[in-house]
C-alpha cells in the first residue's frame, strides 16, 4: 500500500514539474515576442492562407513577404504560386530553421532570421502578416513609409488603426498602399 502511495506521489510530482515547465516556457516565449514587438507563434489556418493569397491576387512578378513567417507555411504557399520572390522574416531561430527546411526546394523562397522591424520592405509588392494588436500601429507606420504605391498588404485577424481595408474575406483584410489616408501618410 505504501509503495503504491509513493508511486502515486512521484507521478503527481512529475505531472506538476511538467505543468510548471510548460507554463514557464510558454510565458517566456510570449514575453520574448513582446520584447521583439511582435506576436508569439500561432499558425495561420489553411483557409486563411488561401483567402489571403486569393485577395492579394498574386502574379508571377510579385515579390511577397511574410512578416513573422513562423514555420514558413505561408511563404511556401506563395512560392508554390510561382511568385518572383517569397521571403519570410522570422525572429525565432527554431522556427526560422523549420521554415528554411520547409521551403528548401523552392529557389524563389528565402527565410531571413531577423526582426521584421529591421527589414527593408521597399521592394515588396505583397506583404502578409498575422501579428498582434499592439504591433499594428507601428506596423502601419512602417508599411506606409516603406511600401511602393502599388503594394498590397494582407493582414490576418488584426486591423490597422487608420488604414481602411479595401476588401476582406474570413479573417483576412486586404489593404492597398494607394488607399492610405492622406492624414496618416504624413505622420
Ligand atoms: C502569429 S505567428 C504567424 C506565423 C505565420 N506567419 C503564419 O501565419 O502561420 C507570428 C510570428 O511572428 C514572429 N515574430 C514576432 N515578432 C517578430 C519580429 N519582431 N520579427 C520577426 N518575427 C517576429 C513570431 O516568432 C511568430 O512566428
Amino acid at each position: 500500500m505504501d509503495a503504491v502511495l509513493v508511486l502515486l506521489l512521484i507521478f503527481v510530482l512529475i505531472l506538476l514539474i511538467m505543468a510548471v515547465f510548460l507554463v514557464l516556457t510558454l510565458g517566456i516565449r510570449i514575453r520574448t515576442m513582446a520584447l521583439y514587438g511582435g506576436a508569439p507563434y500561432v499558425a495561420s489556418t489553411h483557409s486563411s492562407i488561401n483567402n489571403a493569397l486569393a485577395l492579394a491576387n498574386l502574379s508571377a512578378s510579385d515579390r511577397f513577404a511574410d512578416l513573422g513567417c513562423g514555420d514558413g507555411q505561408v511563404v511556401l504557399a506563395a512560392a508554390k504560386r510561382d511568385v518572383a520572390e517569397a521571403v519570410g522574416f522570422e525572429i525565432d531561430p527554431l522556427l526560422a530553421r523549420e521554415a528554411s527546411k520547409k521551403t528548401a526546394g523552392y529557389t524563389n523562397a528565402k527565410i531571413i532570421r531577423t526582426s521584421f522591424w529591421e527589414a527593408d520592405l521597399t521592394r515588396f509588392d505583397v506583404v502578409y502578416l498575422f501579428q498582434i494588436p499592439y504591433a499594428m500601429p507601428r506596423l502601419e507606420k512602417k508599411l506606409m513609409s516603406e511600401l511602393k504605391p502599388t503594394a498590397r498588404v494582407v493582414s490576418n485577424g488584426f486591423k490597422f488603426p487608420n488604414w481602411k481595408p479595401t476588401a476582406s474575406q474570413g479573417t483576412i483584410s486586404l489593404y492597398t498602399r494607394a488607399e492610405i489616408p492622406k492624414t496618416t501618410d504624413a505622420a
